[in-house]
């Protein structure tokens, strides 16, 4: 599953070969010359001298995932990864992509994001979510928000809109309806799966044909929680991060993934190793050394992307640089 990078070069133009290994690049600081792009074949862009693949990578939770469930988890996931890929190949920025994902799973009953949120300890539903942008260390970010019906674009809003990383509870929500997305009708939020919760969180990470990574998360929390609880998941660095590099997504017990700052402490790891899968699991370890319960989808800036949990299951969907594509609920 893991890919090599591959960057191509003709050797003749002067074109740069970059190092993506190189710190100075971390957050996109260092200007890459980028020349003209060549050829467009699918599962990359191929430009002179340097080839950017386009990856992606979906998780719809980690958790118990019952057998019944794991067709409807599998085809949720693939179809919000094919519908995110096709926007990376038509050029689309990977900010584009991961919201696009995540949309679609925040739609879907099964997950628990959005409409398929679980409902805390008053029977309410509060939601979670962020957006990274790798490229520029930048993020939005909604905690216990309501009444929306796709807290991730909120998120976004709140990243491209205002001079701030997070906004929370009644402020968060009335942000929302003032910036026109409409209020969603609690009653919706609450689906048949949600009253029966097996798994946890959404996320998506995506690389981009000019080479950028986004990551994103979305998450209804935990079951029963107490009304203003606030989870990993819109905390940069816990539930998502992403730098010039590398990006993560999590999954899992909120008080856990906060513990060891799980997302930053795999994209660290992915920094200077290149198998995102040892990164991952690196996560998993930090997460078993303090009996924590989660999961995590990391993917590289030459493609290759890697998961790991230590939970009985968890819902993958990816394409990775080369184009190789992959769903499952892993057991
Ligand atoms: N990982 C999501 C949460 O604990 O809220």
């Amino acid at each position: 599953m893991q890919r090599a990078a591959r960057e191509e070069s003709d050797g003749q133009n002067g074109t740069e070969r970059t190092d993506p290994t190189d710190p100075s690049d971390l957050h996109g600081s260092r200007v890459l010359r980028r020349p003209r792009p060549l050829c467009y074949d699918g599962a990359h862009i191929a430009v002179k001298g340097v080839t950017t693949m386009i990856a992606l990578i979906i998780h719809g939770g980690a958790g118990k995932w019952p057998e019944n469930k794991h067709a409807r988890a599998k085809a949720g996931c693939e179809a919000a990864r094919d519908a995110a890929y096709r926007l990376l190949q038509n050029g689309a920025s990977a900010l584009d992509a991961v919201e696009e994902a995540l949309r679609i799973l925040e739609d879907d009953p099964l997950f628990n994001a959005g409409t398929g949120s679980h409902p805390n300890a008053a029977g309410e539903i509060e939601m979670d979510a962020i957006i990274v942008d790798g490229s520029g260390c930048r993020f939005g970010a909604v905690a216990a928000i309501q009444k929306v019906q796709h807290p991730i674009s909120v998120a976004r809003r709140v990243m491209d809109a205002t001079p701030h990383c997070l906004l929370a509870g009644c402020g968060g929500t009335q942000f929302a309806h003032e910036q026109g997305f409409p209020e969603y009708r609690t009653e919706l939020l609450r689906t048949a799966d949600s009253a029966s919760p097996s798994q946890d969180t959404v996320g998506a990470v995506a690389l981009d044909s000019q080479g950028r990574i986004a990551a994103a998360t979305s998450t209804g929390g935990t079951a029963n929680k107490l009304p203003g609880r606030v989870g990993d998941s819109p905390i940069f660095g816990c539930g998502a991060y992403a730098n010039g590099l590398a990006g993560a997504s999590a999954t899992g017990v909120g008080e856990d993934l906060m513990r060891v700052m799980m997302a930053r402490s795999v994209v660290d790891a992915a920094c200077v190793d290149p198998d995102p899968s040892r990164a991952a699991r690196h996560g998993v370890r930090l997460l078993d050394e303090i009996h924590g319960t989660g999961g995590i989808i990391c993917l590289r800036r030459e493609g290759a992307v890697g998961f790991a949990c230590n939970t009985p299951a968890m819902a993958v969907a990816f394409i990775d640089g080369q184009g190789t594509r992959a769903s499952f609920v892993k057991a």
